[in-house]
């Protein structure tokens, strides 16, 4: 059986000041009605025989991940609860033991909770090739054919092939620096790593035994003194604080030897960025995007949000990203919304 499982643990820092560590990007209606979050179970509950979503995330979010499932129609497959952030790796590692353990051969597709994907049909078809590769053991990746030297992304060399629609990973490298992805890109023999994933819950646990062996074992301890509580499973806190934080990708993908990769052109977007956001987003005939009460004059290239409070107008500017909310406004060059970050950092450490 496929059991999608929707990790929704990060914090969304580069969309504030609209995404808050209570009110994180993938639970706010960005584009459309719906959230990230929302859209993501949506979208995997329309795959053909599929089980009801399994969603990894804060402890601080449970109600909010409830009331969005809710929302939407959607079963529940499990809401299981990090009391810390680990990072993906031991994430990942709790949806398997508790997909492993109603369903031993389990399917995990696993699903970041803040992507977009406009061909939900190309999609769907890539995923029913990554599941033959999985159901013969493989830890299947979807790559996407890069346009820019992205840094943020894993690149995937890929090798032979496998199947009509798969090839073995001969190489996958988390992050590389801006020289690295210069060159993946000029070689064009590189995919992105679109950060899903689709293997056997137990192949994904046997990998992570042999490569990190601590992750390995400190998710298991904190599953298996985990308690239930209504809808959600809240893991063992001392237990989990003892794993190593790590990503999948660092941790099992750029180690192992049981990878493949199914290429997909299917409209992929990872929405990390207000210039992500608007890149992805209708746009006026002047390639302005605005939401809420905006009137511009000569503007061009921007993306303007305006809160419930006031109205916002600009006159002779480009390729700004003006948002307003109730507390915090953001004016920045579109360009330089990467930083927003710096200020999320700086806004911490001034508690
Ligand atoms: N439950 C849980 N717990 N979820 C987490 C945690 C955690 O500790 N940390 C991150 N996540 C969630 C994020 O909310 C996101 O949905 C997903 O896991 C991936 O984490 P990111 O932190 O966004 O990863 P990334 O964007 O730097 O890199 C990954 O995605 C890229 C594509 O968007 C990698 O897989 C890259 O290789 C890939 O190219
Ligand atoms: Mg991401």
């Amino acid at each position: 059986m496929l059991h999608p499982v929707v990790l929704s643990g990060g914090s969304g820092t580069r969309l504030w000041p609209l995404s808050r560590q209570n009110q994180p990007k993938q639970f706010l209606s960005l584009i459309g009605d719906h959230s990230l979050f929302q859209e993501t179970v949506l979208r995997a509950s329309r795959l053909p025989g599929v089980q009801p979503p399994v969603t990894v995330c804060s402890d601080d979010h449970r109600f909010m991940v409830g009331e969005q499932l809710q929302g939407v129609g959607i079963g529940n497959g499990g809401i299981l609860l990090e009391p810390m952030a680990r990072n993906t790796a031991p994430a990942i590692a709790l949806a398997a033991l508790h997909v492993a353990a109603g369903d031993p051969d389990g399917l995990m597709l696993v699903m970041p909770a803040d992507h977009l994907i406009e061909d939900e049909a190309a999609f769907r078809e890539a995923v029913a090739s990554a599941r033959r590769l999985a159901e013969a053991g493989w830890l299947v990746t979807f790559g996407i054919r890069p346009d820019y030297a992205e840094t943020g992304y894993g690149y995937i060399l890929r090798g032979e092939p496998l199947d009509e629609a798969g090839f073995r990973v001969a190489r996958f490298v988390e992050k590389p620096d801006l020289p690295t992805a210069e060159r993946y890109l000029a070689e064009g023999t590189y995919a992105w790593n679109s950060g899903m994933f689709l293997f056997q819950a137990r192949r994904y646990l046997e990998e992570l035994a042999t490569h990190a062996p601590a992750i390995a074992a400190a998710a298991r301890e904190a599953h298996a003194r985990a308690h239930t509580d209504l809808d959600f499973t809240r893991v063992d806190a001392q237990a989990f604080a003892a794993s190593p934080s790590d990503s999948i990708d660092y941790a099992v993908m750029e180690k192992t030897d049981r990878a493949a990769v199914v290429p997909v052109s299917c409209g992929w977007s990872d929405i990390g960025s207000w210039s992500s956001l608007w890149s992805v987003a209708q746009r006026d005939e002047d390639g302005n995007r605005h939401e809420g009460d905006v009137i511009s004059v000569d503007t061009r290239g921007s993306l303007v949000r305006a809160s419930e409070r006031r109205m916002i107008a600009t006159i002779g500017v480009e390729d700004l990203v003006i948002i307003d909310t109730a507390d915090a406004t953001l004016v920045a060059r579109k360009d330089r919304v990467q930083d927003v970050k710096t200020i999320v950092d700086r806004l911490k450490a001034d508690g």
